[in-house]
C-alpha cells in the first residue's frame, strides 16, 4: 500500500549539506502497522514527512498503491510529531479543522466529530479548550482529527513521547483498539522498543544520521495485545533482538 524505494535526503541550511537519510527503502501493506525505530536524530521524522509528500527526496520514490506520490501533498493522515491543537479553538472546532478545509459543512463535519467523541474517551468535552484537557486527552483528541481525515494511511509520529508511563500504556492499548476497529495502514515513529514491539506487525530499525535501514523484524506476537503481552518470553525475545540490532546499551 505504501512503498518507500531507496529515498535519499538532505537538508541544507547556512550552505551546509547535512545528509539525513541515505537509501530507506521502507514498505507497509494494506492494514499493516509497521513501526520505524532509531536514535534521536536519524531521520525518523523526515521519512514520515517524505511519506505526507510535505518533503521532496533528493533520489528515491514514494509509491502509495503503486501511484507515484513523490513529493505531491495530499489529504493524509500525518500526525506531526508536536501535533499542536490550537489554543483559541474548543476541542470540537479544533477536530473539525480538516474535514472543514476538504469543504464540508460545519454542521456534517461536528456531526461527524461528535460520533467519534465516545471511541476517543472524549464524551462531554467537544466544548472545552485545550488548556482544559489533561495531555492524554489532547493527544486522543489530535488522533481523533488525524484519523476523520478520510485517509487510509496513517502516519504517526511519536504521538505519545509527551506523556506519562502510565498514561502512555493506557493510549498504547486504546490506539491498538482504534486501529483495530479502523484497520487503517499504520506507519509509526517512535523510539521506544517496547512502545514498538507492543503495536507492531514489523518494525524498521535505522541507523544514525543519515539514518540506512539496519534491520526489519516481523513481530509475531498474537493479537489482540494486552499488557501480559510486554511480559512474555516472546517479547523479551523480540527485544534482544531490537537492542543488540540498535546497538547501544544506553538506548532508551
Ligand atoms: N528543516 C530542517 N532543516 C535542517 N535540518 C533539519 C531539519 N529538520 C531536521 N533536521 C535535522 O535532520 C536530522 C534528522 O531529523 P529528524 O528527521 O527530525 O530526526 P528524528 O525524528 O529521528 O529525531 C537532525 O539532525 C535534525 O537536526
Ligand atoms: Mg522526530
Amino acid at each position: 500500500m505504501l512503498n518507500l524505494q531507496n529515498i535519499d535526503a538532505t537538508y541544507i541550511s547556512a550552505d551546509q549539506k547535512l545528509p539525513v537519510l541515505k537509501n530507506i527503502s521502507i514498505t507497509a501493506a494494506e492494514g499493516e502497522f509497521v513501526s520505524v525505530i532509531g536514535p534521536s536524530g536519524s531521520g525518523k521524522s523526515t521519512i514520515l514527512r517524505i511519506a505526507a509528500g510535505l518533503l521532496k527526496p533528493d533520489s528515491g520514490s514514494v509509491f502509495e498503491n503503486g501511484i507515484d506520490m513523490t513529493g505531491k501533498t495530499r489529504l493524509v493522515g500525518y500526525m506531526p510529531q508536536q501535533d499542536l491543537l490550537f489554543p483559541w479553538k474548543t476541542l470540537l472546532e479544533n477536530a473539525a479543522l480538516p474535514l472543514l478545509a476538504a469543504g464540508i459543512s460545519k454542521k456534517e463535519a461536528y456531526k461527524r466529530v461528535e460520533e467519534l467523541l465516545p471511541v476517543f474517551g472524549l464524551v462531554g468535552f467537544a466544548a472545552y479548550y485545550p488548556d482544559q484537557l489533561s495531555g492524554g486527552m489532547r493527544q486522543r483528541g489530535a488522533l481523533l482529527r488525524t484519523i476523520l481525515i478520510d485517509s487510509k494511511l496513517l502516519l504517526l509520529d511519536e504521538p505519545f513521547a509527551a506523556l506519562d508511563a502510565l498514561t502512555r500504556i493506557t493510549m498504547q492499548e486504546w490506539l491498538l483498539r482504534i486501529w483495530e476497529k479502523f484497520r487503517r495502514t499504520v506507519l509509526f515513529v517512535t523510539h521506544s522498543i517496547d512502545e514498538a514491539i507492543y503495536l507492531s506487525d514489523r518494525i524498521y530499525v535505522i541507523t544514525q544520521r543519515p539514518g540506512e535501514n539496519a534491520m526489519e523484524q516481523k513481530i509475531g506476537l498474537p493479537r489482540p495485545r494486552s499488557k501480559k503481552t510486554v511480559t512474555s518470553a516472546e517479547f523479551a525475545l523480540y527485544k534482544g533482538i531490537l537492542l543488540s540490532s540498535l546497538g547501544q546499551a544506553n538506548f532508551e
